[in-house]
């Protein structure tokens, strides 16, 4: 009996207040150091691949030394100089790490830092607002206080978490008496820990979606062999399992990284980092490779190094 595709989802509910995500969506990690024209091509080739959900931070750009807050300023400048491209976004943005500290969950810090996202991304409300990642130190209730009022406030519609623990999770959603809509790990079929340590589940039991971070390893999954420093025999084991998928399919390895993720029920929705507007419309080449069963255990098995238990 031949098998089954394993079925994507194609339109995802981000929480109860009707905003609606594509399957994949766009990061802009990799954004600062160009111009208006330049970020605008990225923005409208994603938003046409029907990557609606847009995910930055306000500490992209920042290189160690100055430049906080620059990815999120060069968003603002695109979408001042495009108005019309900010009604077709659900626009998601994160706060909590201050360099040098290096985290800030504190209620007056996390207020503060969303006003200032709100100011640099030149719009009065921010769709999903993010805390990138935990802050051991500041009190689940007062994460809450401060999420809470910014949501009552209107300057934030949802909010979501990041690099969190499905315990850090269930702590601060027990402070709070609306949903966190979403969890955002870094998940690949690299990095596949969130298989494992309850991130996914989490989301199949609350409803939260999953924005997977560094889809492609950041890169390592994609990087011609002669550029990668590390040939682990377990990353070329991987790779030559995608590459035979991709050949079946006539696409790129990155599709089927993609597709990997994806076919994953939680559901899972690849945040794509490429800067290039031609990679962004290449990926939606993900749809056309129909992942059955076995090839997604293979790819699984590949990461591992060995057959499924
Ligand atoms: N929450 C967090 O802590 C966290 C951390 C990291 C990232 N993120 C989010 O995740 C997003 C994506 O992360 P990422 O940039 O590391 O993603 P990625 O997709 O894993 O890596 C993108 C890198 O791969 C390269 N690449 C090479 N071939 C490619 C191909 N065929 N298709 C796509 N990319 C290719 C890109 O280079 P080119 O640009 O030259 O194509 C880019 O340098 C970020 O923008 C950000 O929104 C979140």
């Amino acid at each position: 009996m031949s098998e089954k595709p394993l079925p994507y989802s194609d339109r995802i509910a981000l929480g109860d207040s009707g905003m609606v995500i594509g399957p994949m969506a766009y990061g802009c990690w990799r954004f600062a150091d160009t111009d208006v024209r330049t970020a605008t091509a990225r923005i409208e080739a994603a938003l046409e691949a029907g990557m609606s959900l847009i995910d930055t931070a306000d500490i992209y750009g920042f290189d160690g030394d100055s430049g906080f807050g620059d990815a999120e300023s060069l968003l603002g400048d695109v979408l001042a100089a495009t108005p019309a491209l900010r009604q077709r976004m659900v626009l998601a943005t994160k706060g909590g790490i201050n360099p040098g500290v290096p985290y800030n969950s504190t209620a007056d810090y996390l207020v503060s830092a969303c006003e200032a996202s709100l100011r640099r991304l030149d719009t009065d409300v921010i769709d999903l607002y993010q805390i990138h990642r935990p802050d051991f130190l500041t009190p689940a209730h007062e994460v809450a206080a401060a999420l809470t009022a910014l949501r009552a406030s209107g300057k934030v519609r949802e909010v979501g978490v990041s690099n969190y623990t499905p315990a850090q999770f269930r702590a601060l959603q027990a402070h709070l008496d609306f949903p966190i809509v979403s969890q955002q790990p870094e998940f690949s079929c690299w990095q596949v820990d969130p298989l494992y340590d309850g991130i996914l589940d989490l989301a199949e039991e609350t409803g939260t979606v999953v924005l997977a971070w560094s889809p492609l390893a950041g890169g390592r999954l994609v990087s011609p062999k002669a550029d990668r420093s590390d040939n682990d025999p377990k990353l070329l084991a991987l790779i030559e399992v995608l590459d035979g998928i991709a050949e079946d399919y006539d696409v790129d390895r990155a599709a089927v990284a993609f597709a990997f993720l994806m076919a994953h029920p939680a559901p899972v929705v690849p945040i794509v980092g490429t800067t290039s507007p031609a990679r962004i419309r290449a990926a939606t080449d993900a749809f056309r490779v129909e992942l059955t069963r076995r090839d997604w255990y293979d790819i699984l098995e590949a990461r591992l190094g060995a057959p499924m238990p």
